[in-house]
């Protein structure tokens, strides 16, 4: 019997869709997150919180691959180095993490605690692989239907390269039941977009009408944003579903 994958954040939006790819390539899997999950054919499902470390030994006993998908808006450095802690008492002989695309580049806190979240799987020891990924899909979304909840949509002069989610989740699963391969090529989306584009194809597809207002990002942070530091040009992996594909299947115009 193999012994399961555990994901952790595998309630999670990429969560979601990378467990069942590991489960039907014949891993079983058990997923870790706080409020639990609901159990599935070959899906355990464990609570436990990485912020404190609490159920987290007893969430690895057994396991020797772990992909690593919790986090949030902070602490994910914390997160990252409590799940070292305990995958280094048990037998873990591969750590995976899901990253994001400019960790190193972009001058922002959060992104210093994902850079940070690099660094304790890539210096605990154990044969991990980390893979950067840009802007999921669904993260746009979210991010275009609270800015269009607003009469006058602020568009930050920022470019992004969303990816489909379930590009980003084959190639996680790809990785995960893989050799340790360290850092690998980032994974990014078809297209480099304005804000302005994401928004404006958001609006055509739902069917709304709003003014739209172009701010200027201060500060360090704006000025790598500007310069591209979020984005990989070249030599990342690049999904085929553009932003344009994913609207046409999930919004549907009022
Ligand atoms: N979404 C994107 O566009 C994107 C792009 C690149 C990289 N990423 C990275 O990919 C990872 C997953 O993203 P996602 O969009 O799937 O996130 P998500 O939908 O917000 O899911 C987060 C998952 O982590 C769990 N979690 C959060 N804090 C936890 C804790 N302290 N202990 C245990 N479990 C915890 C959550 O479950 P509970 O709340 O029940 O604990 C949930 O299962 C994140 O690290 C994110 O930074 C995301």
């Amino acid at each position: 019997m193999n012994p399961p994958i555990l994901v952790t954040g595998g309630t999670g939006t990429l969560g979601r869709l990378v467990t069942p790819l590991l489960r039907d390539a014949g891993r079983p899997v058990r997923v870790l997150s706080r409020r639990g999950g609901r159990a599935a054919h070959g899906i355990e499902q464990v609570r436990a919180d990485l912020s404190t470390g609490e159920g987290v030994q007893r969430a690895v006993r057994g396991v020797d691959t772990v992909l690593h998908l919790a986090g949030g808006a902070k602490g994910d450095d914390v997160l990252a180095r409590n799940l070292v802690d305990a995958a280094r008492q048990a037998d873990v002989r591969h750590l995976v993490l899901v990253s994001v695309v400019g960790a190193d580049r972009l001058p922002l806190a959060w992104m210093r605690t994902k850079l940070h979240a690099e660094e304790a799987i890539g210096g605990c020891g154990l044969p991990w692989t980390v893979l950067r990924a840009a802007q999921l899909h669904d993260l746009v979304l979210s991010m275009a239907q609270k800015l269009t909840a607003l009469p006058v949509v602020p568009l930050p002069g920022l470019r992004l390269q969303p990816v489909d989610g379930r590009e980003v989740a084959a190639r996680l699963a790809e990785l995960t039941l893989g050799t340790p391969a360290g850092l690998v090529p980032d994974i990014v989306g078809p297209q480099v977009h304005t804000t302005g584009e994401l928004i404006r194809g958001y609006l055509r597809a739902s069917g709304k009408r709003r003014f739209t207002l172009p701010v200027r990002l201060p500060g360090e942070a704006g000025r790598a944003y500007r310069d591209g530091a979020n984005l990989t040009l070249h030599g990342a992996s690049v999904g085929t579903r553009t932003w344009e594909a994913f609207l046409a299947e999930r919004v549907t115009a009022r």
